[in-house]
Parts: structure tokens; C-alpha cells; sequence
């Protein structure tokens, strides 16, 4: 049992949007890249990255009282363990530049009597038709999306794979699941499907993958195993099973569907996708989704499950 204060718990939940600004302002400074040498005192660290001394001391102290950043002495920070995190160079500072920017003004609109998505109420505009008028932010999106990826991966590698299939990865993004998919089973083939102002780097993605351009709702490749990897977690119950269907009626019978996504457990315990699942209904009106509304959704798609596992769904069609 909890031996803290119920104000106190509360007060760290309070504080949760000052937190989220906090790191998404030393991701952009590049902060934690200024002390990759060792510990710097924070006037030094300032006139580097281009900020307030006294603002930057406050932003630092404050993530190093939750464990980002140390304070070696007064005034001197250095890097720790999770701060290394924004400079490794996979996603995370940009993950970190969208959560406290665009994503957390978003929030701020969000509200309880609407299924709208804030995004689109705050910025006018869905959030992958702003992301196109906005080539800065969607290089970050896509640089973001890396963050996590060895999991994906080691997902997907766990799953039994035929020699020759062609894997369709359905909004693929950069390419770079596939990528690490295809290095891991040399005898698969593979296309990464998106929309064209996917930032991606075809020459890097190999002949034995294809980048397609294109939109879901219309259309997918043909292809043996068709994998979905935290794509249907951004769309709303009728227009997830719209994009099933689509690949269903592309697929041959014997396809075979793999589901990269949370399945939300019951009950009280803490599990990321209890808040993911407020972020995908601020950015698309989406949603996590626990077992049997997994079922729901690949039945309305035209398929049944195989097997529902968290962060694993594979599934054939009906
Ligand atoms: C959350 S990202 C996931 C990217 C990748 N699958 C991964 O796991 O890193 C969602 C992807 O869906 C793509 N997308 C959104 N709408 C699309 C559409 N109508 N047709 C094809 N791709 C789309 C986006 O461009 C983006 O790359």
C-alpha cells in the first residue's frame, strides 16, 4: 500500500503538463547533447543552446527532481541515465518535441462531453492532412516513430514466417521495421505502404523492399502477411474496420493479419495504453482497445483472430 500523501499523489498528476514542457523544451535545445562531454555549470550550458540562464537552471532542477538530469553541484548538471535517452538518436527527442509542443496544446482542448478530435477543433485541420502542410513536423513524427521499435520487431520476429512471403506493412512510416524484419528472415520480401509525404530514405530500404504510396481507405498492395503496427489504434471503430477491409479485399484467402497494438487490460493496474489511449482520442478521435473490442473490430473487418496477445494480434480472414 501507498505510504504517501492522497494531496501528494495528486499533485504529481496535477503538474503532469509542466513536466511534458519541461523536457520537450531541453529535447529542442538539445540540452542533454551539450553535456554529452561531462558536467557543465548552466550560464555555460545556456549561452551554448541559446537560453535563459535562470530558466534553464529552473527547467533542469525541476526534471531532475523526477530522476532527468543531476544536479552535480549548484548550478552544475550533467547527463544521467534518462536524459542520455534524448541524444541516443532513436526517436525519443523527437517524441519528446511533439508530446510538449503541438500534442500538448492539443490536449489542452480536449473535453469530456465530445468523441471530436481536439487537434482538429485546436489547429483546423485532421491531424496527417496538418502534418503535410507541415514538413518539419512530420520529419520529427517520423523520426519519432522509431522509438519503441525493437519491440515491434521482436514481435514480429517471434511469429512463424514462410520462405518467399511478401509482407505488406500497412502504413509502414519509414521503413524501418521492415528493414530490421527482413534483415532478421532473409527469405521474406517486403512493402512498406503509406501516404507520399512519408519521410523516408528508399535507397537505405534495400531490393528486396519496395516503398508503395498510397492511401488505405482506397487501396493496399498484394502481399502474403499484412501487418498493421500501431495503425488502427489511431482511428475511431468505423473507420479501423474500413481500413481492414480494404486489405481484405486485396488479400487472398489464405492472408494472413498481424496487429501490432495494446490490448488494454481490466482493472486498476498501470499500463501505458490506459494513456495512449487519451492521446490517440485528442490527435484522431482513435482508440486503445481491450480483447473484446478486438474481436468486434476484426470481425466488422472480415477477419477472425488466431491469437490476442498484448501487442500482438495475428489474425486470418473470414
Ligand atoms: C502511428 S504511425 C505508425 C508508423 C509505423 N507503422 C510504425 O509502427 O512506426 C501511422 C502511419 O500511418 C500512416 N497513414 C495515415 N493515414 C494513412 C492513409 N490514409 N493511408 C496510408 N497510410 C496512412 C501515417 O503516414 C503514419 O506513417
Amino acid at each position: 500500500m501507498s505510504t504517501r500523501a492522497p494531496e501528494s499523489e495528486l499533485w504529481d498528476i496535477l503538474r503532469g503538463g509542466l513536466t511534458t514542457r519541461a523536457l520537450a523544451l531541453v529535447a529542442d535545445l538539445r540540452v542533454a547533447d551539450a553535456l554529452e562531454a561531462g558536467p557543465r555549470p548552466v550560464e555555460d550550458l545556456a549561452r551554448e543552446v541559446d537560453a535563459d540562464p535562470d530558466t534553464l537552471h529552473r527547467l533542469l532542477r525541476a526534471l531532475a527532481s523526477d530522476g532527468v538530469f543531476v544536479e552535480e553541484e549548484p548550478g552544475v548538471f550533467r547527463n544521467n541515465e534518462a536524459s542520455e535517452v534524448l541524444h541516443r538518436g532513436d526517436g525519443w527527442d523527437d517524441f519528446a518535441h511533439l508530446f510538449g509542443g503541438i500534442w500538448l496544446r492539443a490536449v489542452g482542448e480536449l473535453d469530456a462531453a465530445s468523441r471530436e478530435p481536439a487537434f482538429k477543433r485546436l489547429y483546423g485541420a485532421e491531424f496527417w492532412a496538418w502534418l503535410a502542410e507541415h514538413p518539419d513536423e512530420r520529419a520529427a513524427f517520423d523520426r519519432a516513430m522509431l522509438q519503441g521499435w525493437e519491440g515491434r520487431v521482436d514481435r514480429l520476429g517471434a511469429v512463424d514466417w514462410l520462405e518467399e512471403e511478401v509482407v505488406v506493412d500497412v502504413g509502414g512510416g519509414n521503413g524501418s521495421l521492415l528493414v530490421e524484419l527482413l534483415r532478421r528472415q532473409p527469405g521474406l520480401r517486403g512493402i512498406v505502404f503509406d501516404l507520399p509525404e512519408t519521410n523516408r530514405d528508399e535507397a537505405a530500404l534495400g531490393d528486396r523492399i519496395e516503398f508503395v504510396e498510397g492511401d488505405f481507405f482506397e487501396r493496399v498492395p498484394l502481399g502474403d502477411v499484412y501487418v498493421l503496427a500501431t495503425i488502427l489504434h489511431d482511428w475511431d471503430d468505423e473507420r479501423a474496420a474500413a481500413i481492414l477491409r480494404t486489405i481484405r479485399a486485396a488479400a487472398r484467402s489464405d492472408a494472413r493479419l498481424l496487429v501490432l497494438d495494446s490490448v488494454v487490460p481490466p482493472g486498476n493496474e498501470p499500463h501505458g495504453a490506459k494513456w495512449l489511449d487519451l492521446l490517440m482520442l485528442t490527435l484522431f478521435g482513435g482508440r486503445e482497445r481491450d480483447e473484446a473490442q478486438w474481436r468486434v473490430l476484426l470481425a466488422a473487418g472480415g477477419f477472425e483472430p488466431v491469437s490476442i496477445r498484448d501487442g500482438l494480434i495475428e489474425a486470418r480472414c473470414r
